[in-house]
């Protein structure tokens, strides 16, 4: 792709997504693409722009109610479903990878369109393209929650002191900090750990440490 047909694309994509968003979601939306660029720039330019497709993509089906949720689910044939259902703010990040495959699958590969389908959980052993865009939704700078405070000081602020050969460690190393974070903040308020969640720590942990 040429740089207009590139910027066609993602325009083709904001327009898809802007009518399915409150201002609010938007600009988050936004700042998510914007931040996923940031770090492609750090870990994998060749993939920036299915990356960023997929960033503005990431929460097209996040302001759906429960019972649409489950529609989706049902329509797409989501499997998960009843143990999503323990876990409800994790179902658009599947049915939002669902109606991105639909709309947008044969211009997105399924390495982007699993960063959609499990940005909000992690897993095990993942990708690079997923954790570019699982950090980018935790840290981008509209962000004020402290959890999300603290994230990005400690990634930017690891990667300045660190030599560039340990640029990966120290995307692991936050990305097992961020899996920390939310697990003691769910225990806090005695609501379930996806399953995918303590396994995305677990394996972490067995990298990193
Ligand atoms: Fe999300
Ligand atoms: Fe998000």
């Amino acid at each position: 792709m040429d740089n207009k047909t590139e910027n066609g694309f993602l325009n083709e994509i904001r327009d898809f997504v802007t009518p399915r968003l409150s201002g609010k979601r938007i600009t988050h939306t936004l700042s998510v693409e914007k931040e996923t660029a940031r770090l492609c720039g750090i870990y994998c330019p060749d993939k920036e722009i299915p990356l960023r497709a997929a960033a503005i993509l990431h929460d097209v089906t996040k302001e759906l109610g429960e019972d649409e949720q489950l529609k989706l689910c049902i329509k797409y044939g989501i499997l998960c479903a009843e143990e999503l259902k323990k876990s409800p703010k994790c179902f658009h990040a599947k049915t939002g990878e669902a109606l991105a495959r639909e709309v947008f699958g044969d211009r997105i590969g399924e390495e982007y369109l699993s960063a959609i389908g499990y940005h909000t959980t992690g897993r095990e052993n993942m990708t690079l393209s997923e954790k570019v865009l699982y950090l980018a939704d935790y840290i981008e700078p509209k962000r004020k929650f402290r959890d999300c405070v603290i994230l990005r000081e400690h990634f930017y602020g690891s990667l300045e002191k660190s030599p560039p050969e340990d640029k990966v460690k120290v995307l692991d190393e936050t990305l097992l900090y961020s899996f920390d974070l939310t697990i003691e903040d769910l225990i806090r308020e005695k609501k379930i750990i996806a399953p995918d969640t303590f396994r995305a720590r677990n394996y972490l942990c067995n990298c990193v440490l």
